[in-house]
């Protein structure tokens, strides 16, 4: 673990170099990048998958780059309060860094449909926390949050989709392109990810609109359709743009409605529920490779990309990492 001096010079992130005024933002240095691209040819071709499961240990995965912006100045001692679904590996994500800092944490659940890895995940919760009570809806967690929160507790917002936490997403988006730039895979298409909170997404999309990129960010929704919009999505994405335009002093291009797009018919009509695409999608790829996908988000996402890629060059990002929940 390391905290970055804002004249720190050696390891200057995309996002710092392309914005140098952002350096004066604390940020916790929580993983290794950037993450590996690897085709699965033998899976499709013309697919291609970002590795950020391996993005950092003992748990890597998309919240981990929120988690750098929104965990920067943390201090040891310091309590957190989160809010999230039972098994939400967002929550989970809070846990283990804001542990690692010497933070106390706590998250406000509610109830979702369980499937094998989300029982996984609610169990570390519950063992990871200091406490994390499960509500009947996410409104009895937000009340119950905002109590903490006025009472000081440190908020960190569901998903870790704020401005600040977008900016972890912004940066990968410009980790890609430099990998596009160095060869290591042809700009893709589109940009498959799973959308729940649409940090992910948001911040992806501003990057290619950034970096002038023709990459579509396809969604696919595992949550239900009222956070799952395109256009919340860019909403968040132009709300990041703000922050960085007020740091930086520069002008920045705004993510239009066709630089996302969402698909719908991934959510199978809960959020946690398997669907049988998904397991079969799930089932492709560990047989091909060995890599472990969830069924609330990566499968899901990963019968999308399968779908997608005769389309032409099309990249799965994967999110999930399932190192921290032992054998699958
Ligand atoms: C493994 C995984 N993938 C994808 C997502 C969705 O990301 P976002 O909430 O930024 O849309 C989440 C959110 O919790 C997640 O835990």
């Amino acid at each position: 673990m390391s905290r970055r001096s804002p004249t720190a010079s050696v390891d200057v992130i995309p996002l710092v170099a392309r914005f140098p005024a952002l350096a004066r933002l604390p940020r916790i240095s929580l993983g290794t990048f950037p993450t590996p691209v690897v085709a699965l040819k033998t899976v499709a071709p013309s697919l291609w998958i970002k590795r950020d499961d391996l993005c950092a240990d003992p748990m890597g995965g998309n919240k981990t780059r929120a988690l750098e912006f929104l965990l920067g100045d943390l201090h040891p001692g310091e309590r957190v309060v989160t809010v999230g679904s039972a098994g939400s590996t967002h929550a989970l994500a809070v846990a283990v860094y804001a542990a690692r800092i010497g933070a106390h944490v706590s998250v406000g659940r509610w109830t979702q449909e369980m499937n094998a890895t989300a029982v996984r995940v609610a169990q570390q919760l519950a063992e990871r926390t200091d406490r994390a009570p499960v509500f009947r809806s996410p409104l009895g967690a937000y009340v119950w949050a905002l109590r903490q929160r006025r009472r000081g507790v440190r908020w960190i917002p569901a998903g870790g989709s704020s401005p600040l936490g977008i900016l972890g997403h912004v940066n990968a988006g410009l980790e890609l392109v430099a990998q596009i730039d160095a060869g290591m895979l042809p700009q893709p298409k589109r940009v498959v990810v799973p959308l729940g909170t649409g940090g992910t997404a948001a911040g992806l999309a501003l990057a290619f609109r950034i970096a002038d990129r023709d990459i579509t960010v396809v969604g696919a929704r595992v949550v239900p359709r009222i956070v799952g919009r395109a256009r919340r999505v860019q909403r968040l994405a132009n709300r990041t743009a703000r922050l960085i335009e007020g740091m930086s002093g520069a002008r920045l291009p705004r993510v239009r409605r066709h630089d996302v797009s969402v698909a719908h018919d991934s959510y199978g009509g809960a959020y946690g529920r398997e669907t049988d695409k998904g397991k079969e999608a799930a089932a492709r790829l560990a047989n091909a490779t060995g890599i472990v996908l969830d069924p609330t988000y990566s499968a899901k996402a990963f019968s999308l990309a399968l779908e997608l890629a005769p389309g032409g060059p099309l990249l799965f990002w994967l999110t999930f990492d399932s190192r921290i929940l032992g054998a699958s």
